[in-house]
């Protein structure tokens, strides 16, 4: 054994020795061709993580009263990127003197979005969503973001059957897991409780019938009407353990806040470990202010330096957008970072339970201006869209 190490020993020792003049001779010999400007691994990786998009939005229909299904096309390519159902993507638009930018979940499969097909379901509530169900137009051209998110199957972490609760607009992630599933691309088996007060209500149901005929098990609940194959009442422990397993599910859940507060309620006596229950975070609004004050903001963007009003409830990015700044933004619930933004001075309040940095970040002062609202005049360095 000991004779053998000394032997590889030299021989490495030998190669080694060899190692520049090696080199040398291969460099001396390799063809005089100039190297490629464009690798095929930043190609793949451009086309899977594009930054921005444009976009053409090509059919807008409502399905509810209030919700109404947008579909896009991207004009700067020929696809959108593959992703993980249950993703969202940001659109963004000018809107008066404003630009502004909301997330939305995908309703389409990520196999749609190799065909050029990205369907979102704008509930009408609030300023842009409320433009983009009421005055967009097909032939309107957008910019979206990459999608982005981490609420989506992950098979390490959850259990085989899922469980997914929507509430209104919060449908969308699941018919795109829905479908994700039904073309073979995830491996889980899905169970899903869609909660409205009518079944008018409802949004995409044809295409959750449709896609129950795959292998969704789907529950409409609603909670002001009786009607044949629905449940009556709210999606509770009770009528959850009628058609699944509660110990054996992971949960996803998405919709208003009274919902969360009621399910997770409903399953606390299960005692069921963190990872069990995801909840997708929802963009974060104006805050209760009685008479809101008026601050100064000073936005430092590259070299130019921008004086703008920012109201008391409303958060730092809502203030920037008001003023056409295009401050960079995805999420808008303070958990991807990508508004990551320099304090320079002033006071600031968090948003309850939003506040995602990391300790370094909060240490040399650093902020999420989506999910932070000013306290005094205040200045800030935000980074430059991409
Ligand atoms: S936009 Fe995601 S953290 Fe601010």
């Amino acid at each position: 054994m000991k004779f053998k190490k000394q032997i590889f020993g030299f021989m490495d020792m030998l190669r080694f020795k060899k190692l520049v003049p090696n080199r040398r001779e291969a460099l001396a010999n390799g063809p005089a061709d100039p190297l490629p400007t464009e690798y095929r691994t930043n190609v793949l990786a451009h086309r899977l993580h594009p930054g921005r998009m444009e976009v053409e939005l090509v059919d807008a229909v409502m399905v509810t009263p209030t919700i109404r299904k947008l579909t896009f096309r991207r004009t700067d390519a020929d696809a959108f990127p593959f992703f993980r159902a249950g993703q969202y993507v940001s659109l963004q638009s000018p809107v008066g003197d404003s630009l502004v930018s909301r997330p939305y979940s995908i309703a389409s499969s990520p196999r749609e979005a190799l065909e050029n097909k990205l369907v979102l379901g704008v509930e009408d509530a609030g300023f842009f969503s409320g433009y983009l169900c009421r005055d967009a137009k097909p032939g309107d051209r957008f910019v979206m973001s990459e999608p982005s998110g981490e609420f989506h199957y992950e098979t390490l972490r959850d259990k085989k059957h899922i469980v997914c609760i929507a509430g209104g607009s919060g449908i969308t992630p699941f018919v795109s897991m829905a479908k994700s599933m039904a073309e073979g691309d995830e491996p889980y088996e899905m169970t899903l409780f869609y909660g409205a007060r009518t079944a008018q209500q409802l949004a995409f149901r044809d295409e959750l019938d449709a896609l129950s005929a795959k292998g969704l098990k789907v529950v409409y609940v609603l909670s002001d009407e009786t009607c044949d194959g629905c449940e009556h009442g709210f999606v509770s422990a009770a009528l959850m353990e009628k058609y699944v397993d509660i110990r054996e599910s992971s949960f996803f859940l998405c919709g208003p806040q009274a919902m969360y507060d009621f399910v997770l309620k409903e399953l606390a006596p299960y005692d069921l470990p963190r990872k069990a229950v995801r909840k997708d975070a929802g963009s974060c609004g104006n805050r209760e202010v009685s008479d809101p004050r008026t601050f100064r903001l000073t936005v430092h963007v590259r070299d130019k330096v921008c004086e703008i009003s920012a109201q008391e409830n409303e958060t730092l990015l809502t203030a920037m957008e008001r003023a056409g700044i295009d401050a960079p933004n995805k999420c808008r619930a303070g958990g991807c970072g990508y508004c990551h933004s320099k304090w320079v001075r002033g006071e600031y309040v968090v948003a309850d339970g939003r506040d995602g940095r990391r300790e370094a970040d909060r240490k040399f002062g650093f902020i999420h201006p989506c999910v932070t609202y000013p306290a005094s005049d205040i200045e800030l360095i935000v980074p430059v869209g991409e």
